[in-house]
């Protein structure tokens, strides 16, 4: 298994050398320092906040934990991994490097923070990439975090090299392995706080480990789009499960969501309607595709469930134009995924920088590009019964033509997600990790 990653990560690394050497170019500098990115100490404490990587530290290599490391690199030269080191008995110290990437790197081992510089490339016209720090302040940088770098960078990663997807099939295969378990525990009567811990059990992680925080929602919680708590209590009565949940790989995220009904009921009929929509979705990314046409594709797919189901008495088209749609699902159809569960960059025309708006009135869609081969994006339509945009829909003009009693009965559902994580591909169907693991898993 881990030899596909040793056979896959040299011409990963050519890439990323690539667009870090055309980034460089286009900045008008020499040299850059990622810079991995330090701890942080809670106020009045000695103890850290979680870790959490740069993300264009781990572009470069598999290492989520190496605060205080930089990667270094010139361009035509063997890039200089500076690690950190120290000797302490009170945390153990990072392992020394080892593994399939290793020897792609110029490695200096420092034991103190203050030692970097001497092993950092500072006497070219050096860059700082990553989270500024006052006690650089005299290191020698020639800038820190130029637009004229990272917008390159933002841009020219959206498409994941064969490395980068291995690594996401992998995240997605661990994420299914939670969600089963997830799913059984619901059944079996679980609390939240108890199905977050199956959850992070079988795909072996830590809740620090996770991509983001798990979204574990019984019942009405579902309507909280990212509903933060993990409650210890069992409802009384338990209608439905939301999960959005999942795992990361070298630094590598999924980001999947599944929603069951306890019963075969009407909400597992409205469950599997929007199910098929969200797999219709999915089937229609490829090169070349405005994700915004897609994401008017959802509302005009969810318009249609609400015809259908008898919540709103207009047609889909009255629906989506009369912007109701909008009240049911309120987030976007979804995001670039990679070095982050949210990866920047969605909004680019161009590697300079220059933005594409959002559509008038869907101010949280999250990608507005045309799609690439080999870009990840996730599709993730929702329907939710959310009760302070129900209200502002009771109050508004459009209030008689809503079924309410039809709406207030599917309340205590919370409301549905969807979320597969599906790659660009320019023959053939989409790549969807997602199914293809819950498949193979
Ligand atoms: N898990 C957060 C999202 O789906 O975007
Ligand atoms: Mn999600
Ligand atoms: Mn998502």
């Amino acid at each position: 298994m881990s030899d596909a990653l040793a056979r896959l990560y040299p011409s990963h690394l050519e890439t990323v050398k690539k667009r870090f050497d055309m980034a460089l170019a286009a900045a008008g500098f020499d040299a850059v320092a990622v810079f991995a990115g330090a701890l942080h100490t809670l106020f009045l404490d000695d103890m850290d906040y979680p870790f959490r990587v740069n993300p264009h530290f781990k572009n470069w290599l598999p290492l989520s934990q190496a605060h205080d490391s930089f990667v270094a690199h010139v361009a035509g030269h063997k890039p200089v991994l500076v690690y950190y080191q120290p000797e302490d008995y009170w945390y153990l110290p990072p392992e020394p490097p080892s593994g399939y990437w290793s020897q792609h790197f110029d490695i200096r081992i420092i034991k103190r923070p203050e030692d970097a510089p001497g092993a950092l490339p500072i006497a070219r016209r050096c860059v700082f990439l990553g989270e500024w720090q006052e006690r650089f302040k005299n290191w020698g940088f020639a800038d820190v975090n130029p637009e004229a770098l990272l917008n390159p960078l933002n841009y020219t990663r959206a498409v994941k090299t064969e490395y980068e997807l291995e690594c996401m099939r992998r995240a997605s295969s661990l994420s299914v392995q939670g969600h089963r378990a997830a799913e059984q525990a619901f059944r079996a009567g679980a609390s939240e706080f108890e199905i977050h811990t199956a959850f992070c059990a079988a795909s072996g992680q830590t809740d620090n480990q996770l991509p983001y925080g798990a979204i574990i929602a019984l019942n009405e919680h579902a309507s909280t789009l990212h509903y933060q708590y993990w409650n210890r209590d069992k409802p009384a009565r338990r209608h439905a499960f939301l999960i959005d949940a999942a795992a990361q790989v070298n630094g590598y995220a999924s980001d999947v969501t599944r929603t069951y009904s306890a019963e075969p009921d009407e909400f597992q009929a409205l469950i599997d309607a929007l199910d098929k929509e969200q797999q219709s979705l999915a089937r229609k990314v490829k090169p070349e595709l405005d994700f915004k046409t897609l994401h008017m594709d959802a509302h005009h797919a969810i318009a249609r469930l609400l015809h259908n189901f008898d919540f709103v008495k207009l047609t889909p088209e009255d629906i989506v134009a009369k912007r109701i749609s909008s009240v049911f699902l309120p987030h976007g159809l979804g995001h670039l995924l990679g070095l982050q569960t949210h990866d920047v960059g969605g909004f680019m025309a161009n590697p300079r920088g220059d933005s594409i708006p959002k559509p008038d009135g869907h101010p949280y869609l999250r990608i507005t590009r045309v799609l690439k081969e080999n870009f990840v994006v996730t599709i993730e339509p929702g329907l939710y019964f959310i009760p302070s945009l129900l209200e502002k829909l009771r109050q508004g003009e459009h209030s008689r033509q809503v079924n309410w009693p039809k709406v207030d009965a599917f309340r205590k559902y919370g409301g549905i997600r969807i979320e597969d994580n599906v790659v660009v591909k320019s023959s053939g169907d989409p790549e969807n990790l997602t199914r293809d693991a819950f498949r193979l898993t």
